[in-house]
């Protein structure tokens, strides 16, 4: 870390305090030059004694031009980080592997922004931080003339030597921004600003010391300083400071010195200063929803600020719309023309080289397994692979009823019975304990349901399968990327069937399936029965060999879904993250929100964060009413569906556990493209619906 000590915590810290005491007669490029110069040469200083993070004030390559009108400064805009500025900087901050914070004037297209470049040690751009809140058309601060108001909110940025996080100058007066850094773990958070004015002196150190005290991080506050000729407004006091987490001032700049203010700062202090001041417990108490409504209302008995709507305030712009939207990225949609235009379409004998014939294979690849099988949808691999196993008129097949109608469906469809054994309450998966009971000399195959990305435990499984000669027909539809006992491979049974729907790991245009199976006959078995029954010699005899169906994927899904294949262990781990973070914030407000669990078994990709809660219908409905989709997951048991009572005498009381919990199962938006304050807005929401009854 920090070479200012050789802890492994302490970073020494720079603050560059200058001001523009070039004429701003001159041309805006000598302006630029001159001002590049001074702050390259403070910087070489600041590395000269050590210092690892260095910061500039707001603009600092530029005159506060913004005191006035002046189009003739739209000029002094340039991109980040390819403009000339930025690629100095990180010049800089590569030769003296330092952090640098540099606010300039950015041009990004037509739009120009009051900006901060953040530069990591070894040169790399890392990000831009774009002024939220651009200060009213106004005597002496006309930077609506000047600045967009920019959309990119508040990242934290993942520093070689710490995490940053940047407001500049009139953002200091929210103090929503102040916490939202807080809340996203900033260590150090800079303030470049250019002020003055003697109101403004007194509140520069009072604001953000509160600030850096109530949120827990250090806080490094810049300015100018001089008058910035001819444009005399005020003078800018300069007084920069960094702040420790207990809101104490460790280093200031004078009044008026061109300086750079050093100080080492110890990270560590922020664990330590929040268990001091409580900050963590300030967290786990702020109900940030909790005062949207009566920021509502307080706006609209007040009538609208200035430059806000009816109605349109900070925290009301905190309501979020939590719904699934599946993803589509430029380069799916790219491969989805290409596909089209390609004008192939469809796989006329399921050949090989094609998007379809590539897919399979890469699937495989993926599985470890040898032969795929694209087709249509879960519910056809499924039908494909039951009926390649050799079910038929006659036969039983042993599953769960908790799940999808269509496990039950093509069992029937093929002419078997269904056996339901009941699920375990934890996993939501078949129990396994119960199976051998169900076998009975008409049983054909067993079809574990691998349910919400948890595989089922397998090994008792095949043992049973082994010792009465029976098939195992996997359902795999939302099992994409688990694994069973540290492999994927070990999870596919016999031959196993996927799903690519659109509420599926990924979603190839919104509907797919693939069956995968080691077994060469069963996978001979399956292409044919996914094309019309149509053998190898098809092309020859033009006879099929058996009776089959159209079930081939479209050419232009599975190009899309090729493409999805490569980012799937991304989303999947996105999710595992999400419900992490979810049983974290459950736990520390002590919901009752039980998750269901992950073996040791299992890998789970938490496909689905499925969780039982009580009270679930009228949850749902609260949740919606906030703008959040979360869904019950199946509410009726396939078993006591009308067809399957009717046809085989099921009746209610005969698999309790399955009975019970689809009352109770309630499906967290967990969606990889979900942030955590997504998260939190959820948990927030829950948090809500049960201590208000
Ligand atoms: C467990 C399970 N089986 C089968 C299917 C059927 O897949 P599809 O909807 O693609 O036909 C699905 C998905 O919907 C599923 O979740």
């Amino acid at each position: 870390m920090g070479r200012g000590k050789d802890m492994a915590r302490v970073v020494r810290c720079g603050l560059v305090q200058v001001g523009s005491d070039i004429p701003m007669t001159e041309p805006i490029a000598t302006i630029k030059a001159a001002l590049n110069e001074k702050c390259s040469r403070l910087i070489g200083e600041a590395a000269a004694q050590g210092a690892s993070i260095l910061a500039l004030p707001e603009l600092f390559n530029t005159p506060y031009f913004a005191r006035f009108t002046d189009a003739r400064w739209y000029a002094a805009a340039e991109p980040i980080p390819d403009g000339p500025t930025i690629t100095l900087m990180r010049e800089l901050a590569r030769r003296y592997a330092v952090v640098i914070v540099a606010p300039i004037y950015e041009l990004d297209r037509n739009a120009r922004y009051n900006a901060a470049a953040v530069i990591d040690a070894d040169g790399s751009f890392l990000g831009v931080y774009r002024k939220h809140h651009v200060p009213t058309y106004h005597t002496g601060n006309y930077e609506q003339f000047y600045f967009h108001q920019p959309d990119l909110g508040f990242p934290v940025f993942e520093t070689a030597y710490a995490r940053l996080g940047i407001y500049i100058c009139y953002d200091r007066h929210f103090p929503e921004v102040a916490r939202i850094y807080g809340v996203k773990q900033a260590e150090i958070v800079f303030n470049p600003s250019a002020t003055g004015g003697k109101h403004s002196e007194r509140v520069w150190e009072l604001e953000q010391q509160a600030y850096a005290l109530n949120n827990g991080y250090f806080l490094g506050a810049l300015n100018r300083v001089g008058r910035g000729q001819p444009y005399d407004v005020s003078e800018f006091f300069g007084k920069s400071y960094l702040c420790n987490p207990l809101g104490e001032i460790v280093a200031q700049g004078g009044r008026g010195t061109e300086e750079v203010v050093v100080a080492d700062i110890d990270l560590d202090e922020i664990a330590r200063s929040r268990e001091i001041w409580h900050t963590n417990r300030l967290y786990l108490d702020r109900r940030p929803t909790t005062y949207v409504e009566m920021f509502v209302e307080a706006n609209e008995a007040t009538g609208a600020q200035p430059g806000a709507r009816k109605g349109e305030t900070a925290m009301v712009q905190t309501r979020r719309e939590i719904r699934f939207k599946p993803i589509m990225t430029q380069e799916m949609k790219d491969a989805a023309v290409r596909a089209l235009e390609d004008g192939k379409m469809i796989r006329s004998h399921l050949e090989k080289d094609s998007d379809g014939g590539r897919f399979e294979d890469e699937f495989c690849a993926y599985l470890g397994a040898k032969h795929g099988v694209a087709v249509t949808s879960g519910f056809a691999a499924l039908h494909v692979a039951l009926m390649a196993a050799g079910a038929g008129p006659g036969d039983e097949v042993i599953t769960e009823p908790r799940t999808f109608i269509s496990v039950g469906d093509v069992i029937v469809l093929v002419g078997a019975t269904p056996v339901f054994v009941d699920v375990d309450p934890e996993t939501l998966n078949i129990d396994v304990s119960q199976i051998e009971a169900a076998i009975t000399p008409r049983t054909r195959a067993i079809m574990p349901v691998h349910n919400n990305g948890l595989t089922c435990d397998m090994d008792p499984i095949y043992e049973l399968a082994h010792q009465h000669g029976l098939k195992v027909v996997v359902d795999s539809c939302q099992t994409i990327g688990s694994e069973y006992k540290g492999s994927r491979h070990a999870t596919l049974g016999d031959i196993g069937a996927y799903s690519f729907i659109r509420n599926k790991s990924m979603t190839c245009g919104g509907e797919g399936g693939m069956v995968v199976t080691d077994d060469d006959e069963l996978a001979y078995r399956s292409m044919m029965l996914a094309n019309h029954g149509r053998g190898r010699d098809y092309r020859e005899t033009h006879n099929s060999e058996l009776i089959g169906f159209n079930y081939r994927l479209s050419e232009v899904l599975a190009a899309i879904g090729r493409v999805q294949l490569r980012h799937v262990d991304d989303w999947n781990h996105q999710r595992r993250t999400n419900t992490a973070v979810y049983q974290e914030l459950v736990a520390q407000r002590e919901l009752p929100i039980v998750f269901t669990s992950e073996p040791a078994w299992g890998l789970h990709t938490r496909m689905r964060c499925v969780t039982l809660v009580p009270r679930r219908d009228q949850l749902v409905e609260f949740l919606e009413a906030q703008g959040i989709q979360a869904s019950p997951e199946y509410r009726v048991p396939i078993h006591l569906n009308r067809p399957y009572m009717e046809k085989f005498g099921f009746r209610r009381g005969q698999f309790p556990v399955s009975e019970r919990v689809v009352n109770e199962t309630l499906i967290l938006p967990n969606w990889p493209p979900l942030t955590r304050p997504d998260l939190e807005y959820v948990v927030d929401a829950i948090d809500r619906f049960y201590r208000n009854g």
